[in-house]
This record gives C-alpha cells, sequence and structure tokens, in this order.
C-alpha cells in the first residue's frame, strides 16, 4: 500500500495560549511548558463534515485521482456533526465519489492509524484498490472550558490521504486496545430518552486523568514500535520519520528518548495546532509532503495512541 496524496484542512480562528488565559487561570509558560503547544485552530463556520471534506478533495487533487475512482471512503473521527447520515457517507455526497463504500471508524487519537490499517486489509482480500483515509476533529464542541487541565491541549481539523494497492509487502503495522483501562479519557454523552422518561440532555465533555494518558503513552509508544521493527527486521537507525500524533511534545520527546533516536527524525507542529486527535497524524503528513520529504525509498513509521484505550504503529515505505 502506498500514499499518492495528501489534504489537509484548519479552521480559521487561531486561539493562542494567552486568548485561553483570558478565559482560564492558565498561562502561555505553563502551557508552552509542559505541552510544546502555543496556539490551536478552533472551529466558527466549519464543521467535522466541512473540514474532511475540504482536506479529502485537496488530498484528491493532489494524488491526481478522481472522485469516482475512490472504492473506500473511511472518515475517523470521535466527534462527528450528527450520529446519522456517518461522516463518510456525508463526505461522499460532498466530493462524488459514488462509487466508494463509506463508513466512519472512531477509535480516538489512533483513528487515523486503524482506519488505514483497515484500507490495508481490504487491499490485500483484493477487494478494493484506491481509498480516501480521512481524520477530522471539532474537539472543541466537547470540551470542558471550565477544565484547564484538559481544554488547553486540544485543536479542530482534519487531514486526508489517498492510498493505492501495490504489488510490494510495503505497510505492516501492530494495533492494540484495552478497555479495560479505558475510564482515564472519555467523553460522555448523557442522553436519556425513552418512552418513560423525560429527554434529559447534558452537554457530552471530555474528561482526561492526563497523568495516566501520559504514563500510557510513554509505555505503550516505543513497546509497539520496537515490535513493529522486530517484525519488519530493521532497525530504528534505518528509519527516516516517525510520524507519531500529536498529543504532547513531552510524550513524543520521551518516546525519542526510550527508542534511542534522535528527536530530529519526529517532526512536530503540535505547536500549532494542539491534539487534534484523528486528524494528527494525516495533518503532520500532508505537511511533510508538501514540504518534499516523501523522497523514493524512505521508510516511515506512524504510531497513534489515545483513548480507548487504543494503540498501535505502521510502517510505511514511499
Ligand atoms: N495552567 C496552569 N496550571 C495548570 C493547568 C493549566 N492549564 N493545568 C493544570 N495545572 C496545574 C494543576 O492544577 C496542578 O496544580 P497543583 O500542583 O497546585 O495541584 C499543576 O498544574 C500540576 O498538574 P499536573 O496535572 O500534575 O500537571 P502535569 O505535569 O501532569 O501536566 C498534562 C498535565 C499537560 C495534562 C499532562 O499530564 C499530559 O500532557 N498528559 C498527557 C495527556 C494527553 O496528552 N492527553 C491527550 C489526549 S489523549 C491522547 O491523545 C493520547
Amino acid at each position: 500500500m502506498k500514499i499518492i496524496g495528501t489534504g489537509s484542512a484548519l479552521p480559521k480562528r487561531i486561539v493562542t495560549n494567552d486568548d485561553l488565559s483570558q478565559i482560564i487561570d492558565t498561562s502561555d509558560e505553563w502551557i508552552t511548558e509542559r505541552t510544546g503547544i502555543r496556539e490551536r485552530r478552533i472551529v466558527s463556520d466549519e464543521t467535522t463534515v466541512s473540514l474532511a471534506a475540504e482536506a479529502g478533495r485537496k488530498a484528491l487533487e493532489n494524488a491526481g485521482v478522481h472522485a469516482e475512482n475512490i472504492d473506500l471512503l473511511i472518515v475517523s473521527t470521535f466527534t462527528p456533526d450528527n450520529s446519522l447520515p456517518n461522516t463518510a457517507c456525508a463526505v461522499q455526497r460532498i466530493l462524488g465519489c459514488r462509487r466508494a463504500v463509506a463508513f466512519e471508524m472512531n477509535a480516538a487519537c489512533s483513528g487515523f492509524l486503524f482506519a488505514l490499517n483497515t484500507a490495508y486489509a481490504y487491499f490485500s482480500l483484493g477487494v478494493y484498490k484506491k481509498a480516501l483515509i480521512i481524520g477530522a476533529e471539532t474537539i472543541s464542541k466537547v470540551l470542558n472550558w471550565k477544565d484547564r487541565s484538559s481544554c488547553i491541549l486540544f485543536g479542530d481539523g482534519a487531514g486526508a490521504v489517498v492510498v493505492e494497492k501495490t504489488e510490494k509487502e510495503d505497510y505492516l503495522f501492530v494495533q492494540y486496545a484495552d478497555g479495560a483501562n479505558g475510564e482515564v479519557l472519555t467523553c460522555r454523552c448523557h442522553r436519556e430518552q425513552n418512552i418513560w422518561n423525560d429527554c434529559q440532555e447534558e452537554k457530552e465533555t471530555l474528561w482526561m486523568d492526563g497523568q495516566e494518558v501520559f504514563k500510557f503513552a510513554v509505555r505503550k509508544v516505543p513497546e509497539c514500535i520496537r515490535e513493529l521493527l522486530n517484525m519488519a527486521q530493521l532497525s530504528a537507525e534505518e528509519i527516516n520519520w516517525f510520524l507519531l500524533h500529536q498529543a504532547n511534545k513531552r510524550i513524543i520527546q520521551s518516546v525519542a528518548k526510550r527508542l534511542g533516536v534522535k528527536e530530529e527524525k519526529f517532526p512536530m507542529n503540535l505547536e500549532h495546532y494542539g491534539n487534534t486527535s484523528a486528524a494528527s497524524i494525516p495533518i503532520l503528513l500532508d505537511e511533510w509532503n508538501r514540504q518534499g520529504y516523501f523522497e523514493e525509498k524512505n521508510k516511515a513509521i506512524l504510531s497513534g495512541f489515545g483513548a480507548g484505550l487504543t494503540w498501535g504503529a505502521a510502517l510505511i515505505n514511499f
């Protein structure tokens, strides 16, 4: 499987750490030091569907692929605009991917990676040949803007890739889930309505035990990357880039250290966008592609980790 095009879309509105310090008890210094984040994009008139469609349109254009040639369209998100129709079908309608089967996947910050693995599984079975894989989020709508330990971390956005089946065995992945420990990062939807109860609807909000999530990430990410390297019979030095989910600069630095790999091999853009969950890896891939880093024969490891708990890594050849 090969990535043949990338795209991304970000809301217009930029919210800096100083802007947040006007509404909650925080500071640019605290946020930058603990997370590496300086600003994030927050939706005004954009939606999960509009961002996803824009990123998808740019990826198709970048790949030089017509929408009607896409067989599979997956959108990964935990912040859809609506439950039905699913986000991928809404995007399909806008882009005109009429031949594609379209569905949504939720594996939080691992979602894009799991969607990519799903496309690979279909390719391996010979079912489909071209897929549009999108990660899109509007997390700002589920944040508790009074909780300074979580609301400063996240941002909105979307990223997309067009992938194509190849004859070579040039993609490998590992992926995991651990529902038993899922309570450390939740986004509850308190809706109770049936014929006996009146509708009681509260706002859906995200809650996180930051330190537990931090410990989980710095333990599991190096572990699964090592497993992937063993499977591929490669050393970490043979990998050109490690493109990780952009949650926190300190998590990425710690993973680099544990793997004994120079930090320069771990590109980061969380300074500008914060944690955009399923969108973070494809946004980074798009920036990397457009800066000319997708050179022939380069190898990259992608790694996602987040709520569920879910995590995994994939090796991709350019
Ligand atoms: N501004 C100022 N002070 C703050 C803020 C803030 N925004 N948030 C918390 N504090 C305070 C706390 O109240 C606490 O004060 P106290 O000592 O008086 O009690 C102090 O700072 C230290 O708080 P900790 O929670 O111990 O801070 P920590 O160093 O653990 O950093 C953070 C918190 C940034 C959330 C960290 O735990 C983290 O990055 N965790 C990973 C979580 C993550 O990245 N989640 C993303 C979603 S999941 C995913 O994508 C994997």
